[in-house]
């Protein structure tokens, strides 16, 4: 059985790290993007994130009670803020699907940075709420959206989320977030070879001149339930090579340090596209997100086979000063860069390692 001592000591070893705001891991790494989970649960059961094979109907989601409260999570994020975190990410499953998750969101749009800023909201979602959500969302201090697109092609659209959900909806939903002042909007396509490839182009077509910016994601090895294999992966060259053909593109410098996309714009002022390969071009050098999951474990890659259960601190009686040094030690202890091991693994390692689903930590 852990102690409360051990678990107050988890991950941070003997380092004591307060709060400093110049917090750095063992690669000199800052924290500065904070993502939180809010849900386990969604009501979309995309084929490579939640398989209904895997997430049917006996699928044991958690209980309330395990969920980390608004307060816990407000908590947790003002350590972050203290610790230099200045972007706060929601994601799920599906953020929307919480109950109650404006009063959340303005809880957070009170914390401020150590120089007196606020911080960044974001929040990642499949846009099935937006419609009748993005209203209430700016209102409550949300500072933007990026919604996850995998095809304009409403068949294949009903088909990839298996649940039958119109793609019209999730485009009216973008359209009433633009309107709501949630921007600049990015537009999340992950890229499987053979299911929505042919799709690239269509896509970027569509969305060329308009205000949301689309992203190619590759397809990555999240989790174990999505039987992922390399052939699936179409590689970010290629996807440039494609929509350059027809619609020439140049490449555009970093937005902001640690950055996951790669930027290309068009030629003749179209505006940009992103490029997040993870598979073919792994970004853990610059890599300054933290995550925490929906019962409240903070893990350091999206990779890790392990989190650090800050829930129990918390629930124990822990003071911000105790959550801060427990956070600082996990955080200095920090040597991850899974995206960059990756090649040098065998598929047996790969498919031994214990990961954690997209769904329960979020993208
Ligand atoms: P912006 O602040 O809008 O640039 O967002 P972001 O790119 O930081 O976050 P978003 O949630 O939009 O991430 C897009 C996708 O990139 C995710 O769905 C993941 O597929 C991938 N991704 C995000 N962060 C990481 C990461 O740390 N490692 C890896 N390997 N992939 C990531
Ligand atoms: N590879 C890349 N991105 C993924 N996402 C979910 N599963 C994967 C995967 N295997 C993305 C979703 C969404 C975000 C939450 O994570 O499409 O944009
Ligand atoms: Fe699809 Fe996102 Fe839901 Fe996963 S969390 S099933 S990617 S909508
Ligand atoms: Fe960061 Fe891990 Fe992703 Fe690399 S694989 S970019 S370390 S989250």
């Amino acid at each position: 059985m852990t102690t409360t001592e051990e678990r107050r000591g988890a991950g941070g070893g003997a380092r004591r790290l307060p709060a400093t705001g110049a917090l750095a891991d063992r690669l000199g790494r800052p924290m500065r993007d904070l993502r939180i989970s809010i849900t386990d649960r969604c009501n979309f059961r995309c084929v490579y994130c939640m398989p209904k094979a895997v997430f049917g109907r006996d699928y044991a989601f958690l209980d309330r009670d395990e969920l980390l409260s608004f307060e816990e999570i407000t908590r947790i994020a003002r350590v972050a803020a203290a610790h230099g975190v200045e972007k706060l990410r929601l994601t799920g499953g599906e953020p929307l699907l919480r109950r109650g998750v404006e009063e959340l969101i303005a809880m957070l749009a009170e914390l401020r940075t150590p120089d007196g800023r606020p911080l960044e909201i974001a929040l990642t979602t499949n846009g099935a709420a937006l419609a009748v959500k993005a209203a209430s969302l700016a209102q409550a201090g949300l500072t933007r959206v990026t919604v996850s697109l995998d095809s304009l092609d409403d068949e294949r659209f009903q088909a990839m989320n298996d649940v039958r959900f119109p793609v019209e909806r999730v485009l009216a939903g973008i359209d009433a977030a633009h309107e709501a002042r949630l921007g600049p909007i990015k537009l999340n396509m992950v890229v499987k070879r053979g299911l929505n490839d042919d799709e690239i182009v269509p896509m970027a077509r569509h969305f060329k001149g308009t205000p949301y910016t689309l992203r190619f994601i590759e397809y990555m090895d999240v989790g174990t339930s999505n039987g992922w294999s390399l052939d699936e992966v179409v590689p970010s060259a290629e996807i440039v090579e494609r929509i350059g053909a027809e619609m020439p593109l140049e490449p555009l410098g970093e937005a902001a340090p640690g950055e996951t996309a790669s930027r290309w714009r068009y030629v003749d002022g179209g505006g940009e596209i992103g490029l997040i390969s993870s598979v073919t071009n792994a970004f853990c050098g610059t890599c300054n997100r933290a995550r925490v999951s929906t019962e409240g474990k903070l893990f350091t890659c999206l990779f890790a086979t392990e989190g650090h259960d800050l829930r129990a601190l918390l629930r124990d009686g822990a003071s911000d000063d105790e959550l801060a040094v427990a956070m600082g030690g996990i955080w200095g202890a920090r040597a991850d860069r899974y995206s960059e091991v990756r090649a040098t693994l065998t598929p047996e390692l790969r498919a031994a390692r214990q990961k954690i689903e997209m769904s329960y930590i979020g993208g």
